[in-house]
């Protein structure tokens, strides 16, 4: 597979109250087209400012970034703009970031008129087909964000991240925040839309059982520093960090599992 996304070396670190933290430490991945990598690691180790850097919210101190086989980040202006289509993020709550009384129609409708993806005329066909595709009826559409239950909303949130067309995705604890029945769903509709648009995903969370579930890769995160990667059984079955062993320690068993 070529490679899609290409981070070397990227550093970054904080000063707050006269203290310097290193969120990102020397961090080089690679993902290639239509493959998931699992970022996991625990609270603090610096996935949100790996997501953060990467969408260009964010400058880092030193680095590289391949996207798409350009150098992602000198890109400026009307052609960073254009270009980040290409890349889109859905984060835990990525809706309540936005107008509560807002209309799930025009939370879509941004992104396409944004972008240039649908004019006028074909908006509103093309937000009942996202919706239809992420799994809500077209009437979904007249209906106020803050009337929808948290998966209605990630499913929102994953239709307008896909609106633009991206290649990538990158998925900062997006199902984390749901009870496991609608997590396994949302789980489900992010593998088909994979296999549907051949798109990629930097899945981020702390629960590596949930990552596990989904990535073909998985790298893990200490303290700013990717300490471990590679195959996502092999992570794993075989964990050769303790970072790593720490997270398999911490994924729960039910207490009726024959041993
Ligand atoms: N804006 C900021 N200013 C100062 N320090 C920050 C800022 N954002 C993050 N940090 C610090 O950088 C480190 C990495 O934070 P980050 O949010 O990237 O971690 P994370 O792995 O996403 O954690 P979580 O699993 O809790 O979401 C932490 O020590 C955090 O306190
Ligand atoms: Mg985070």
């Amino acid at each position: 597979m070529s490679e899609l996304l290409t981070i070397d070396g990227l550093s970054k670190a904080y000063f707050t109250a006269g203290r310097q933290v290193a969120a990102l430490d020397n961090v080089s991945l690679g993902i290639a087209a239509g493959e998931t990598l699992g970022l996991v690691g625990a609270s603090g180790s610096g996935k949100s400012t790996l997501s953060r850097v990467l969408l260009r919210l964010m400058q880092p101190d030193s680095g590289c970034i391949r996207f798409e086989g350009e150098d992602w980040l000198s890109l400026r202006g009307a052609e960073l703009r254009r270009r980040r289509a290409r890349m889109q993020l859905v984060f835990q709550d990525t809706l309540g970031a936005f107008n509560p009384l807002a209309t799930v129609a025009s939370g879509l409708s941004d992104p396409l008129r944004i972008h240039g993806i649908a004019d006028r005329k074909q908006r509103q066909a093309e937000i009942i087909t996202l919706l239809e595709r992420v799994g809500l009826p077209a009437a979904f559409a007249s209906r106020p964000v803050h009337t929808l239950s948290g998966g209605q909303r990630q499913r929102v949130a994953i239709a307008r991240a896909v609106a633009t067309r991206p290649s990538l995705l990158v998925l900062d604890e997006a199902v984390s925040a749901l009870d496991v029945t609608i997590r396994g769903r949302i789980l489900e509709l992010l593998v088909a839309l994979q296999r549907e648009r051949g798109l990629a995903y930097l899945f981020i969370s702390h629960d590596l059982a949930v990552v596990r579930a989904i990535s073909h890769r998985i790298a893990i995160m200490d303290a700013g520093r990717v300490v471990e990667e590679g195959p996502a059984a092999d992570v794993v079955t075989a964990p050769r960090s303790d970072a790593a062993r720490r997270l398999i320690a911490a994924v729960p068993r039910l207490v009726t599992e024959p041993v």
